[in-house]
Protein backbone atom coordinates (compact mmCIF):
# COMPACT_ATOMS: atom_id res chain seq x y z
CA UNK A 1 0.00 0.00 0.00
CA UNK A 2 1.18 3.27 -0.67
CA UNK A 3 0.13 6.83 1.24
CA UNK A 4 -2.44 8.48 -1.03
CA UNK A 5 -0.09 11.39 -1.81
CA UNK A 6 3.17 9.21 -2.72
CA UNK A 7 3.04 8.91 -6.42
CA UNK A 8 5.22 5.30 -6.79
CA UNK A 9 6.97 5.20 -10.10
CA UNK A 10 4.93 3.26 -12.61
CA UNK A 11 7.24 0.32 -12.96
CA UNK A 12 6.38 -0.01 -9.26
CA UNK A 13 2.79 -0.36 -9.61
CA UNK A 14 3.00 -2.39 -12.57
CA UNK A 15 3.08 -6.30 -12.36
CA UNK A 16 5.18 -8.96 -14.45
CA UNK A 17 2.90 -9.27 -17.23
CA UNK A 18 -0.87 -9.21 -18.27
CA UNK A 19 -1.91 -4.93 -19.51
CA UNK A 20 -4.83 -3.18 -19.63
CA UNK A 21 -4.14 -1.51 -23.21
CA UNK A 22 -5.06 -3.06 -26.73
CA UNK A 23 -1.65 -4.92 -27.68
CA UNK A 24 -0.54 -3.89 -31.16
CA UNK A 25 0.25 -5.94 -33.69
CA UNK A 26 3.40 -7.99 -34.48
CA UNK A 27 5.60 -5.93 -36.93
CA UNK A 28 7.20 -8.17 -39.45
CA UNK A 29 10.41 -6.85 -40.46
CA UNK A 30 12.55 -8.40 -43.15
CA UNK A 31 15.62 -9.74 -42.01
CA UNK A 32 18.50 -7.28 -42.53
CA UNK A 33 16.18 -4.44 -41.92
CA UNK A 34 17.75 -3.64 -38.68
CA UNK A 35 21.17 -4.08 -38.70
CA UNK A 36 22.43 -6.66 -36.59
CA UNK A 37 24.55 -4.82 -33.72
CA UNK A 38 21.05 -2.62 -33.24
CA UNK A 39 18.87 -5.36 -33.20
CA UNK A 40 17.05 -5.77 -29.61
CA UNK A 41 18.58 -8.59 -27.97
CA UNK A 42 16.38 -8.97 -24.83
CA UNK A 43 12.57 -8.01 -24.20
CA UNK A 44 12.28 -4.22 -23.46
CA UNK A 45 11.30 -4.24 -19.28
CA UNK A 46 7.91 -2.13 -19.87
CA UNK A 47 5.57 -2.11 -16.86
CA UNK A 48 2.32 -3.83 -17.19
CA UNK A 49 -0.51 -1.63 -15.79
CA UNK A 50 -3.90 -1.22 -16.28
CA UNK A 51 -5.44 1.51 -18.99
CA UNK A 52 -6.98 3.12 -15.60
CA UNK A 53 -3.60 2.78 -13.88
CA UNK A 54 -1.72 4.75 -16.34
CA UNK A 55 -4.49 7.58 -16.85
CA UNK A 56 -4.13 7.73 -12.95
CA UNK A 57 -0.83 7.55 -12.64
CA UNK A 58 -0.17 10.51 -14.93
CA UNK A 59 -2.95 12.52 -14.13
CA UNK A 60 -2.17 12.33 -10.49
CA UNK A 61 1.86 13.78 -11.16
CA UNK A 62 0.39 16.47 -13.77
CA UNK A 63 -1.22 18.00 -10.68
CA UNK A 64 1.64 18.35 -8.90
CA UNK A 65 3.22 20.48 -11.39
CA UNK A 66 2.76 24.02 -11.01
CA UNK A 67 2.61 26.78 -13.79
CA UNK A 68 1.50 30.34 -14.90
CA UNK A 69 -2.02 28.50 -15.38
CA UNK A 70 -2.34 27.93 -11.62
CA UNK A 71 -0.86 31.23 -10.51
CA UNK A 72 1.98 34.19 -10.23
CA UNK A 73 5.42 32.05 -11.08
CA UNK A 74 7.95 35.64 -10.78
CA UNK A 75 11.24 34.18 -11.63
CA UNK A 76 13.58 36.87 -11.84
CA UNK A 77 15.59 36.88 -14.96
CA UNK A 78 13.49 34.04 -16.84
CA UNK A 79 10.39 36.26 -17.52
CA UNK A 80 7.86 33.43 -16.50
CA UNK A 81 4.34 35.30 -18.35
CA UNK A 82 1.34 34.50 -19.06
CA UNK A 83 1.43 33.67 -22.77
CA UNK A 84 -1.87 33.77 -25.11
CA UNK A 85 -3.19 30.70 -26.08
CA UNK A 86 -3.43 32.03 -29.32
CA UNK A 87 -0.38 31.72 -30.21
CA UNK A 88 -0.17 28.03 -29.51
CA UNK A 89 -3.72 27.53 -31.73
CA UNK A 90 -1.59 29.17 -34.42
CA UNK A 91 1.44 26.95 -33.78
CA UNK A 92 -0.78 23.81 -34.07
CA UNK A 93 -2.14 24.69 -37.23
CA UNK A 94 -1.85 21.66 -39.76
CA UNK A 95 -0.14 24.07 -42.44
CA UNK A 96 1.87 24.79 -39.24
CA UNK A 97 2.86 22.05 -37.16
CA UNK A 98 2.72 19.51 -40.49
CA UNK A 99 5.10 21.65 -42.69
CA UNK A 100 8.83 19.09 -43.07
CA UNK A 101 11.69 21.20 -43.42
CA UNK A 102 12.68 19.30 -46.57
CA UNK A 103 9.83 20.05 -48.42
CA UNK A 104 10.42 22.29 -51.44
CA UNK A 105 10.60 25.45 -51.18
CA UNK A 106 7.84 26.52 -53.75
CA UNK A 107 5.32 24.36 -51.30
CA UNK A 108 6.16 26.71 -47.94
CA UNK A 109 5.94 29.76 -49.74
CA UNK A 110 3.52 31.25 -46.34
CA UNK A 111 6.43 29.71 -43.67
CA UNK A 112 9.19 31.42 -45.54
CA UNK A 113 7.14 35.17 -45.41
CA UNK A 114 6.73 34.37 -42.19
CA UNK A 115 10.44 33.92 -41.10
CA UNK A 116 11.07 36.70 -43.18
CA UNK A 117 8.47 39.20 -41.65
CA UNK A 118 9.53 37.94 -38.51
CA UNK A 119 13.20 39.01 -38.99
CA UNK A 120 12.45 42.72 -40.12
CA UNK A 121 9.59 43.11 -37.21
CA UNK A 122 12.51 41.90 -34.65
CA UNK A 123 15.23 43.92 -36.51
CA UNK A 124 12.66 47.29 -36.52
CA UNK A 125 12.42 46.27 -32.27
CA UNK A 126 16.31 46.03 -31.58
CA UNK A 127 17.39 48.68 -34.08
CA UNK A 128 19.40 45.91 -35.75
CA UNK A 129 19.76 45.42 -39.55
CA UNK A 130 20.17 41.80 -40.33
CA UNK A 131 18.96 38.60 -37.88
CA UNK A 132 19.26 34.90 -37.90
CA UNK A 133 16.65 32.92 -36.25
CA UNK A 134 18.25 30.00 -35.82
CA UNK A 135 19.68 29.81 -32.43
CA UNK A 136 17.59 27.71 -30.14
CA UNK A 137 18.17 29.75 -26.75
CA UNK A 138 19.60 32.89 -25.32
CA UNK A 139 22.70 31.01 -24.88
CA UNK A 140 23.12 29.98 -28.41
CA UNK A 141 22.47 33.06 -29.57
CA UNK A 142 25.30 34.73 -27.17
CA UNK A 143 27.33 31.74 -28.48
CA UNK A 144 26.50 32.63 -32.43
CA UNK A 145 27.10 36.15 -31.59
CA UNK A 146 30.22 35.44 -30.03
CA UNK A 147 31.26 33.30 -33.39
CA UNK A 148 30.25 36.46 -35.58
CA UNK A 149 32.54 38.82 -32.93
CA UNK A 150 35.78 36.25 -34.32
CA UNK A 151 34.78 36.47 -37.51
CA UNK A 152 34.85 40.21 -37.66
CA UNK A 153 37.48 40.47 -35.63
CA UNK A 154 39.55 37.38 -37.91
CA UNK A 155 38.75 39.72 -41.40
CA UNK A 156 40.11 42.48 -39.87
CA UNK A 157 43.63 40.45 -39.67
CA UNK A 158 42.96 41.09 -35.47
CA UNK A 159 41.67 37.59 -34.04
CA UNK A 160 45.78 36.95 -32.80
CA UNK A 161 45.41 39.95 -30.09
CA UNK A 162 41.72 40.50 -29.81
CA UNK A 163 41.21 37.38 -27.44
CA UNK A 164 39.41 38.99 -24.43
CA UNK A 165 35.64 39.57 -23.86
CA UNK A 166 34.53 41.83 -20.75
CA UNK A 167 31.84 41.52 -18.80
CA UNK A 168 30.23 43.23 -15.82
CA UNK A 169 29.94 41.62 -12.46
CA UNK A 170 25.82 41.67 -12.99
CA UNK A 171 26.20 39.55 -15.84
CA UNK A 172 24.25 36.23 -16.64
CA UNK A 173 25.93 33.43 -16.02
CA UNK A 174 25.79 32.46 -19.59
CA UNK A 175 27.50 35.22 -20.96
CA UNK A 176 30.87 34.20 -19.79
CA UNK A 177 30.45 30.45 -20.41
CA UNK A 178 29.16 31.24 -24.34
CA UNK A 179 32.57 33.66 -24.98
CA UNK A 180 34.50 31.03 -23.45
CA UNK A 181 32.99 28.49 -25.33
CA UNK A 182 34.10 30.74 -28.76
CA UNK A 183 37.70 30.71 -27.31
CA UNK A 184 37.63 33.99 -25.43
CA UNK A 185 39.36 34.17 -22.39
CA UNK A 186 37.04 36.21 -19.85
CA UNK A 187 37.99 39.59 -18.05
CA UNK A 188 34.81 40.88 -14.96
CA UNK A 189 34.66 44.12 -13.96
CA UNK A 190 33.30 45.04 -10.70
CA UNK A 191 29.98 47.12 -11.01
CA UNK A 192 29.81 50.99 -9.19
CA UNK A 193 27.45 51.53 -5.95
CA UNK A 194 24.78 52.05 -8.45
CA UNK A 195 24.53 49.31 -9.42
CA UNK A 196 25.86 49.45 -12.60
CA UNK A 197 28.90 49.48 -15.19
CA UNK A 198 31.52 51.81 -13.25
CA UNK A 199 33.35 53.45 -16.08
CA UNK A 200 36.73 53.81 -14.96
CA UNK A 201 36.90 50.17 -14.57
CA UNK A 202 35.77 49.42 -17.91
CA UNK A 203 38.32 51.95 -19.56
CA UNK A 204 41.05 50.06 -17.58
CA UNK A 205 39.98 46.81 -19.01
CA UNK A 206 39.67 47.72 -22.25
CA UNK A 207 42.63 47.74 -24.84
CA UNK A 208 43.94 46.82 -28.00
CA UNK A 209 43.13 42.62 -26.48
CA UNK A 210 39.97 43.21 -26.05
CA UNK A 211 37.59 41.69 -28.76
CA UNK A 212 33.61 42.24 -27.40
CA UNK A 213 32.18 43.66 -24.13
CA UNK A 214 28.93 42.10 -23.01
CA UNK A 215 26.43 43.91 -21.51
CA UNK A 216 22.42 43.43 -20.81
CA UNK A 217 20.37 46.66 -20.73
CA UNK A 218 18.58 46.83 -17.78
CA UNK A 219 21.12 44.55 -16.10
CA UNK A 220 20.48 41.73 -13.99
CA UNK A 221 19.74 43.76 -10.78
CA UNK A 222 16.86 45.69 -13.20
CA UNK A 223 18.48 48.75 -13.75
CA UNK A 224 19.49 50.74 -16.80
CA UNK A 225 22.91 51.61 -18.07
CA UNK A 226 21.89 55.30 -18.32
CA UNK A 227 25.88 56.04 -19.78
CA UNK A 228 25.24 53.20 -22.09
CA UNK A 229 26.20 56.07 -25.23
CA UNK A 230 29.43 56.72 -23.44
CA UNK A 231 30.51 53.28 -22.70
CA UNK A 232 29.34 52.59 -26.87
CA UNK A 233 32.21 55.10 -27.69
CA UNK A 234 34.81 53.94 -25.45
CA UNK A 235 34.37 50.06 -26.06
CA UNK A 236 34.51 51.47 -30.13
CA UNK A 237 37.56 53.57 -29.62
CA UNK A 238 39.50 50.36 -28.57
CA UNK A 239 38.34 48.39 -31.69
CA UNK A 240 36.16 46.48 -29.91
CA UNK A 241 32.44 45.19 -30.30
CA UNK A 242 29.59 45.97 -28.27
CA UNK A 243 27.27 42.85 -27.17
CA UNK A 244 23.72 42.89 -26.20
CA UNK A 245 22.22 40.31 -23.98
CA UNK A 246 18.49 41.04 -25.11
CA UNK A 247 16.84 38.66 -22.59
CA UNK A 248 15.56 41.78 -20.92
CA UNK A 249 14.36 43.03 -23.75
CA UNK A 250 10.65 42.97 -22.31
CA UNK A 251 12.10 45.97 -20.22
CA UNK A 252 12.61 48.20 -23.18
CA UNK A 253 10.45 47.16 -25.94
CA UNK A 254 8.76 50.24 -28.11
CA UNK A 255 11.29 52.16 -25.81
CA UNK A 256 14.45 52.19 -27.04
CA UNK A 257 16.73 50.35 -29.39
CA UNK A 258 19.78 48.44 -28.60
CA UNK A 259 20.90 49.36 -31.72
CA UNK A 260 20.33 53.03 -31.39
CA UNK A 261 22.46 52.92 -28.19
CA UNK A 262 25.34 51.65 -30.14
CA UNK A 263 24.89 47.72 -29.61
CA UNK A 264 26.85 45.63 -32.57
CA UNK A 265 25.10 42.77 -32.04
CA UNK A 266 21.73 41.14 -30.11
CA UNK A 267 20.06 38.22 -29.09
CA UNK A 268 16.85 38.25 -28.13
CA UNK A 269 15.34 35.30 -26.18
CA UNK A 270 11.84 34.89 -28.16
CA UNK A 271 11.04 32.15 -25.14
CA UNK A 272 10.95 34.95 -23.05
CA UNK A 273 9.68 38.14 -24.33
CA UNK A 274 7.66 37.01 -27.19
CA UNK A 275 5.53 34.78 -25.48
CA UNK A 276 6.79 31.05 -25.94
CA UNK A 277 7.07 29.36 -22.43
CA UNK A 278 10.30 29.72 -20.91
CA UNK A 279 11.88 26.64 -19.29
CA UNK A 280 12.23 23.17 -19.06
CA UNK A 281 14.10 22.53 -21.34
CA UNK A 282 11.66 22.75 -24.07
CA UNK A 283 12.26 24.36 -27.46
CA UNK A 284 13.29 27.96 -27.69
CA UNK A 285 14.40 30.87 -29.73
CA UNK A 286 17.35 33.04 -29.62
CA UNK A 287 17.80 34.96 -32.98
CA UNK A 288 20.64 37.23 -33.35
CA UNK A 289 20.64 40.62 -35.20
CA UNK A 290 23.44 42.27 -35.91
CA UNK A 291 24.84 45.59 -38.01
CA UNK A 292 24.78 45.82 -41.81
CA UNK A 293 28.96 45.25 -41.33
CA UNK A 294 28.59 42.05 -39.71
CA UNK A 295 25.15 40.80 -41.55
CA UNK A 296 27.79 38.81 -43.84
CA UNK A 297 29.29 36.92 -41.06
CA UNK A 298 25.28 35.46 -40.00
CA UNK A 299 24.54 31.78 -40.63
CA UNK A 300 23.25 30.24 -43.38
CA UNK A 301 20.67 29.69 -45.22
CA UNK A 302 19.30 33.37 -44.69
CA UNK A 303 15.68 33.83 -45.64
CA UNK A 304 15.72 36.28 -49.00
CA UNK A 305 12.71 37.62 -50.74
CA UNK A 306 13.00 37.96 -54.62
CA UNK A 307 11.05 40.88 -55.52
CA UNK A 308 10.10 40.85 -58.97
CA UNK A 309 9.23 37.11 -58.70
CA UNK A 310 7.04 37.62 -55.46
CA UNK A 311 9.15 34.71 -54.31
CA UNK A 312 11.28 33.69 -50.79
CA UNK A 313 14.35 31.36 -51.13
CA UNK A 314 16.63 30.22 -48.53
CA UNK A 315 20.05 31.92 -49.76
CA UNK A 316 23.07 29.71 -48.90
CA UNK A 317 25.49 32.60 -51.24
CA UNK A 318 27.33 33.95 -48.29
CA UNK A 319 30.86 32.82 -47.78
CA UNK A 320 32.10 34.35 -44.98
CA UNK A 321 29.00 32.82 -43.45
CA UNK A 322 30.39 31.13 -39.60
CA UNK A 323 28.16 28.29 -40.79
CA UNK A 324 25.39 26.66 -39.40
CA UNK A 325 24.51 26.51 -35.62
CA UNK A 326 21.20 24.53 -36.07
CA UNK A 327 19.51 21.93 -38.07
CA UNK A 328 17.17 23.05 -40.42
CA UNK A 329 16.16 26.73 -39.88
CA UNK A 330 15.87 27.03 -36.14
CA UNK A 331 12.61 26.44 -33.60
CA UNK A 332 9.97 27.43 -35.98
CA UNK A 333 6.60 26.75 -34.23
CA UNK A 334 8.41 29.09 -31.81
CA UNK A 335 8.69 31.67 -34.37
CA UNK A 336 5.24 31.13 -34.96
CA UNK A 337 4.23 31.79 -31.52
CA UNK A 338 6.15 35.14 -31.55
CA UNK A 339 4.87 36.83 -35.25
CA UNK A 340 1.40 35.82 -33.92
CA UNK A 341 2.31 37.59 -30.62
CA UNK A 342 3.75 40.52 -32.12
CA UNK A 343 1.49 40.98 -35.27
CA UNK A 344 -1.61 41.03 -32.41
CA UNK A 345 -0.12 43.34 -29.78
CA UNK A 346 0.90 45.81 -32.40
CA UNK A 347 4.12 48.51 -31.65
CA UNK A 348 1.79 50.37 -28.93
CA UNK A 349 0.38 47.07 -27.32
CA UNK A 350 4.66 45.66 -27.43
CA UNK A 351 4.86 49.15 -25.88
CA UNK A 352 2.14 48.67 -22.98
CA UNK A 353 3.52 45.71 -22.11
CA UNK A 354 6.92 47.09 -21.44
CA UNK A 355 5.14 49.48 -19.46
CA UNK A 356 3.06 47.36 -17.32
CA UNK A 357 6.26 45.23 -16.20
CA UNK A 358 8.29 48.77 -15.57
CA UNK A 359 5.16 49.28 -13.25
CA UNK A 360 4.58 45.91 -11.70
CA UNK A 361 8.21 45.60 -11.00
CA UNK A 362 8.33 48.84 -9.24
CA UNK A 363 5.14 48.78 -7.38
CA UNK A 364 6.22 45.27 -5.88
CA UNK A 365 9.79 46.18 -5.07
CA UNK A 366 8.18 49.03 -3.06
CA UNK A 367 5.62 47.51 -1.73
CA UNK A 368 8.28 44.83 -0.66
CA UNK A 369 10.88 46.84 0.78
CA UNK A 370 8.65 49.96 2.24
CA UNK A 371 8.75 48.13 5.84
CA UNK A 372 12.35 47.36 6.00
CA UNK A 373 11.73 43.44 6.50
CA UNK A 374 13.24 43.01 3.45
CA UNK A 375 15.83 45.95 2.19
CA UNK A 376 16.93 47.33 -1.12
CA UNK A 377 20.28 47.07 -2.36
CA UNK A 378 20.80 50.16 -4.92
CA UNK A 379 18.52 53.01 -4.93
CA UNK A 380 17.22 53.51 -8.22
CA UNK A 381 14.21 53.40 -10.46
CA UNK A 382 14.10 49.57 -11.34
CA UNK A 383 13.03 48.66 -14.70
CA UNK A 384 10.97 44.94 -15.39
CA UNK A 385 12.80 42.99 -12.27
CA UNK A 386 14.03 43.94 -8.83
CA UNK A 387 16.67 42.11 -6.49
CA UNK A 388 16.27 42.73 -2.94
CA UNK A 389 17.86 41.29 0.30
CA UNK A 390 16.59 38.76 3.26
CA UNK A 391 19.76 40.15 5.13
CA UNK A 392 18.17 41.20 7.85
CA UNK A 393 16.26 38.25 8.39
CA UNK A 394 19.49 36.16 8.50
CA UNK A 395 20.67 38.96 11.09
CA UNK A 396 17.69 39.18 12.89
CA UNK A 397 16.08 35.75 13.31
CA UNK A 398 18.71 33.57 11.68
CA UNK A 399 16.75 32.30 8.23
CA UNK A 400 18.02 32.36 4.68
CA UNK A 401 16.68 33.16 1.99
CA UNK A 402 16.49 29.93 0.68
CA UNK A 403 14.20 29.21 4.17
CA UNK A 404 12.14 32.28 3.02
CA UNK A 405 11.20 30.90 -0.10
CA UNK A 406 10.63 27.21 0.49
CA UNK A 407 7.79 28.50 3.18
CA UNK A 408 5.80 30.18 -0.06
CA UNK A 409 5.88 26.74 -1.32
CA UNK A 410 3.22 26.20 1.47
CA UNK A 411 0.85 28.71 0.16
CA UNK A 412 1.09 27.82 -2.84
CA UNK A 413 3.18 30.52 -4.71
CA UNK A 414 6.01 29.82 -6.96
CA UNK A 415 9.75 30.95 -5.14
CA UNK A 416 11.88 33.86 -7.12
CA UNK A 417 14.80 32.91 -7.97
CA UNK A 418 17.10 33.40 -4.70
CA UNK A 419 21.40 34.36 -4.64
CA UNK A 420 21.43 35.85 -7.82
CA UNK A 421 22.94 38.02 -9.10
CA UNK A 422 25.91 37.38 -7.04
CA UNK A 423 26.44 41.16 -5.81
CA UNK A 424 23.33 40.98 -3.67
CA UNK A 425 23.88 39.27 -0.48
CA UNK A 426 20.94 36.60 0.24
CA UNK A 427 19.53 38.06 -3.36
CA UNK A 428 15.89 37.13 -4.04
CA UNK A 429 15.03 38.03 -7.65
CA UNK A 430 11.63 39.06 -8.62
CA UNK A 431 10.17 39.60 -12.07
CA UNK A 432 6.57 39.93 -11.91
CA UNK A 433 6.14 40.69 -15.74
CA UNK A 434 3.24 42.60 -17.29
CA UNK A 435 0.75 39.79 -17.15
CA UNK A 436 -0.09 39.74 -13.67
CA UNK A 437 -3.08 41.35 -12.12
CA UNK A 438 -2.25 43.37 -9.08
CA UNK A 439 -4.30 41.41 -6.73
CA UNK A 440 -1.64 38.78 -7.19
CA UNK A 441 1.12 41.45 -7.12
CA UNK A 442 -0.56 41.98 -3.40
CA UNK A 443 -1.16 38.43 -2.48
CA UNK A 444 2.60 37.92 -3.44
CA UNK A 445 4.09 40.91 -1.55
CA UNK A 446 1.95 40.24 1.21
CA UNK A 447 3.14 36.27 1.95
CA UNK A 448 6.31 37.72 1.60
CA UNK A 449 6.11 40.38 4.54
CA UNK A 450 3.83 37.65 6.38
CA UNK A 451 6.71 35.05 6.78
CA UNK A 452 8.94 37.77 7.59
CA UNK A 453 6.87 37.70 10.66
CA UNK A 454 6.58 33.99 11.15
CA UNK A 455 8.57 31.79 14.10
CA UNK A 456 12.49 31.00 12.24
CA UNK A 457 11.94 26.93 13.51
CA UNK A 458 9.11 26.90 10.98
CA UNK A 459 10.39 28.87 8.07
CA UNK A 460 14.04 26.98 8.50
CA UNK A 461 11.61 23.42 8.29
CA UNK A 462 9.54 24.56 5.39
CA UNK A 463 7.99 23.40 3.15
CA UNK A 464 5.61 21.31 4.95
CA UNK A 465 2.06 21.26 3.24
CA UNK A 466 4.15 20.22 -0.18
CA UNK A 467 3.90 16.37 -1.63
CA UNK A 468 7.95 16.57 -0.81
CA UNK A 469 9.83 17.81 1.89
CA UNK A 470 12.97 19.88 1.67
CA UNK A 471 15.25 18.31 -0.94
CA UNK A 472 18.79 17.89 -0.71
CA UNK A 473 19.77 19.54 -4.01
CA UNK A 474 22.94 19.82 -4.46
CA UNK A 475 22.72 16.22 -4.19
CA UNK A 476 19.91 15.84 -6.93
CA UNK A 477 22.29 18.38 -8.81
CA UNK A 478 24.82 16.68 -8.69
CA UNK A 479 24.05 12.71 -8.92
CA UNK A 480 21.32 12.70 -11.45
CA UNK A 481 19.12 10.09 -11.44
CA UNK A 482 16.85 10.78 -15.02
CA UNK A 483 16.18 6.81 -16.39
CA UNK A 484 14.50 3.80 -14.79
CA UNK A 485 18.22 1.76 -16.06
CA UNK A 486 20.09 3.87 -14.14
CA UNK A 487 18.17 4.14 -10.81
CA UNK A 488 18.10 -0.05 -10.95
CA UNK A 489 22.05 0.70 -11.63
C1 LIG B 1 19.89 37.95 -18.81
C2 LIG B 1 19.86 36.57 -19.43
N1 LIG B 1 20.76 36.25 -20.38
C3 LIG B 1 20.77 35.05 -20.97
C4 LIG B 1 19.86 34.07 -20.63
C5 LIG B 1 19.98 32.72 -21.28
O1 LIG B 1 18.87 32.35 -22.00
P1 LIG B 1 18.50 30.80 -22.22
O2 LIG B 1 18.00 30.28 -20.92
O3 LIG B 1 17.46 30.79 -23.28
O4 LIG B 1 19.76 30.10 -22.69
C6 LIG B 1 18.90 34.34 -19.64
C7 LIG B 1 17.93 33.29 -19.25
O5 LIG B 1 16.95 33.47 -18.65
C8 LIG B 1 18.89 35.62 -19.03
O6 LIG B 1 18.01 35.94 -18.08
Amino acid sequence: MFASNEVPLIRDIGRKDGAGALMLPEVSLKNGTIPEKMARKTPLELPCVSKPEVMRHYTKLSKRNYGLDDGIYPLGSCTMKYNPKINEEVAGWEEVANTHPYQDECLVQGNLELMYNLERALCEITGMDAMSLQPAAGAHGEFLGMLVARAYHEANGELEKRKQVILPDTAHGTNPASAAMAGFEIVEIKSNDDGTVDLENLKGALSEKTAAFMLTNPNTLGIFENQITEIAKLVHEAGALLYYDGANMNAIMGKARPGDMGFDIVHLNLHKTFASPHGCGGPGSGPVGVKERLAKFLPVPRVAYDEEEDYYFFDYDEPESIGKVHSFYGNFSVLVRAYTYISMMGADGLMEATEIAVLNANYMKEKLTASGKYTLPFKRLRKHEFVASGEKLLEKKGVRTMDIVKRLMDYGMHPPTVYFPHLVHEAIMIEPTESEPKQALDDYVNVLLSIADEDAEVIKSAPHNTPVGRIDEAGAAKNLVLTWKMMKE
